[in-house]
């Protein structure tokens, strides 16, 4: 998950969306913490799950990231009230429970999903968007 989460962060720019899907314990975080590892942050990202959204600015970080999980959410409309929108404009995006958002996950996200499989194995499914089309086969 470490080792995925920096292969996405060498393809990733601000503006993109990286929606993370799986159950609690499937390994989301994880894959947020490879990627914010891999553009440079030190130390170990805490989880956002109380704080629901975590910023992270240059320099620290090779690009602005702000990573956010949404299972605390009861909505969409709590959802729209994170104006998660704004981040897009200078930062890239790492939303854990992005189906709280409803119909409103932007579409160029990369969203990725997680199977717990019964002997701890974990199953990875992408839907890549066109967005991610080129850089998807570079990872
Ligand atoms: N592929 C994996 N195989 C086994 N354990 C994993 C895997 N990915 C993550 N874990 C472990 O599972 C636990 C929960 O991971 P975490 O990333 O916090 O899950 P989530 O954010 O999806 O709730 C952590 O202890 C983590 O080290
Ligand atoms: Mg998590």
């Amino acid at each position: 998950m470490l080792a995925f989460g920096a292969r996405i962060a060498a393809q990733a720019r601000i503006g993109d969306v990286i929606a993370l899907y799986g159950g609690l314990g499937a390994g989301k975080t994880t894959i947020a913490r490879g990627l914010l590892a891999a553009l440079g942050l030190e130390g170990e990202a805490p989880s956002p799950s109380f704080a629901i959204v975590q910023p992270y600015d240059v320099p620290e970080v090779r690009l602005p990231v702000a990573h956010v999980d949404l299972y605390r959410l009861d909505g969409a409309e709590e959802a729209a009230e994170l104006a998660l929108g704004d981040y897009l404009a200078d930062s890239l995006l790492i939303l854990e429970w992005p189906a709280r958002l409803g119909d409103a996950l932007w579409p160029h996200s990369l969203r990725l999903t997680i199977e717990m499989l019964e002997d701890g194995a974990r199953r990875l499914t992408a839907d890549v968007p066109d967005a991610w089309t080129e850089r998807w086969s570079q990872i």
